[in-house]
């Protein structure tokens, strides 16, 4: 018997893609709606396609009442904080106009709860080692900032109309599933482990070290590397509270366990057995020197934790990149 029906916008990208795997796997009938700006039609194979844009609202709307799920998993976002200090005015366009979009549409048909991807991003300079939901949030560019804005407008609908909806702040999302044919593949890609393979692999010329002055163990940024389908696995369980009838809530996703830029690329020369071509360069503006996630809440109250360490994570992720991704895009 089919499960209860899930829809994930963004289910065509990089975490939705190995989120409708981990929801089809559980039992559940995925429906994916994506615009494939970003996203690609090889990964939305877990379940109905529907393409569409967050901003169409009465192509929304209709797949909404055609379609009658359960629950909603909002993922569709444009995702570089890069680009959003050049350009801002598209991530406040799809970032904030999707989400009032899916909103209007959840409240015209039965109200679905709705899990949301935000991000540490929202949560900018830390001031503590280790950040659990209750960090101050004060961005530090338009992408941050328009997660920020989105994060308020589900807030309010719960007041005024009872929307329910948890909000999954993710650290850094990383690895891949190349046996199911699925990983990072984004243009451009800015993410430290695919950039460090595409070194390796001669996509690049070398790797870039950006500062190693930080006030860390080794001097170089520290980040929360958090596998793919860890992140999967916690939508899983944050989707099931809310169609048993649980309260929306925040949770931070990572491991709790940061490495550093100089501890990955050392990990990634001993898991693939290759000597890394790095440049060392000076600061990049905007990057704190250490983001790390205290998890707690989400081992307490959703019963999950990252499983997958930072080998297992750079292991997926160099079989995707070295074997899968080339066949899958040829
Ligand atoms: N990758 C990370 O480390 C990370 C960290 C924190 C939060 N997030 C959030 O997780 C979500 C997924 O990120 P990802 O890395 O999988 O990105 P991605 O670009 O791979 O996936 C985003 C998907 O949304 C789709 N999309 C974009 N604009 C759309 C629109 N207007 N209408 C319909 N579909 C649209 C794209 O086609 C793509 O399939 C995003 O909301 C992102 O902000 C990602």
């Amino acid at each position: 018997m089919a499960g209860e029906t899930i829809l994930v916008t963004g289910g065509a990208g990089y975490i939705g893609a190995h989120t409708c795997l981990a929801l089809a796997q559980a039992g559940f009938t995925v429906v994916v709606y994506d615009s494939l700006v970003h996203g690609h039609r090889a990964f939305a194979k877990f379940g109905a396609l529907e393409v569409g844009d967050v901003r169409d609202r009465e192509r929304l709307s209709a797949v909404v009442a055609a379609h009658q799920p359960a629950a909603i998993v909002h993922f569709a976002a444009l995702i570089e904080a890069g680009v959003s200090v050049r350009d801002p005015a598209p991530f406040y366009d799809v970032n904030v106009g999707g989400v009032a979009a899916l909103l209007d549409a959840a409240r015209a048909h039965g109200q679905p709860p709705i899990v949301f991807s935000s991000t540490c991003a929202t949560y900018g300079a830390p001031l503590q080692a280790a950040l659990d939901e209750t960090h101050p949030q004060q961005p530090l560019n338009p992408y941050g900032w328009t997660k920020f804005a989105a994060e308020r407008m589900f807030a309010d609908h719960a007041t005024a109309y009872g929307q329910r909806s948890t909000w999954l702040r993710y650290f850094n999302a990383a690895g891949a599933a190349p046996e199911h044919g699925l990983g990072e593949h984004h243009d451009p890609e800015t993410h430290a482990i695919p950039l460090a393979i595409f070194a390796l692999l001669g996509r690049r010329d070398a790797f870039t070290l950006f500062g190693e002055d930080y006030d860390t163990r080794d001097g170089s940024c520290v980040r929360d590397y958090i596998h793919v389908l860890d992140l999967a696995d916690a939508h899983v369980r944050a989707v099931r509270r809310l169609i048993d009838g649980g309260p929306g809530e925040i949770f931070n996703l990572g491991t709790g366990d940061g490495a550093s830029v100089k501890e990955v690329a050392a990990a990634i020369e001993r898991v693939t057995g290759r000597v890394l071509p790095l440049v060392r360069a000076g600061r990049r503006p905007g990057d704190s020197a250490a983001l790390v996630a205290n998890a707690a809440k989400a081992r307490r109250e959703l019963g999950w934790r990252a499983e997958r360490n930072l080998d297992a994570i750079i292991q997926s992720a160099w079989t995707w990149h070295a074997e899968v991704e080339p066949k899958v895009f040829p």
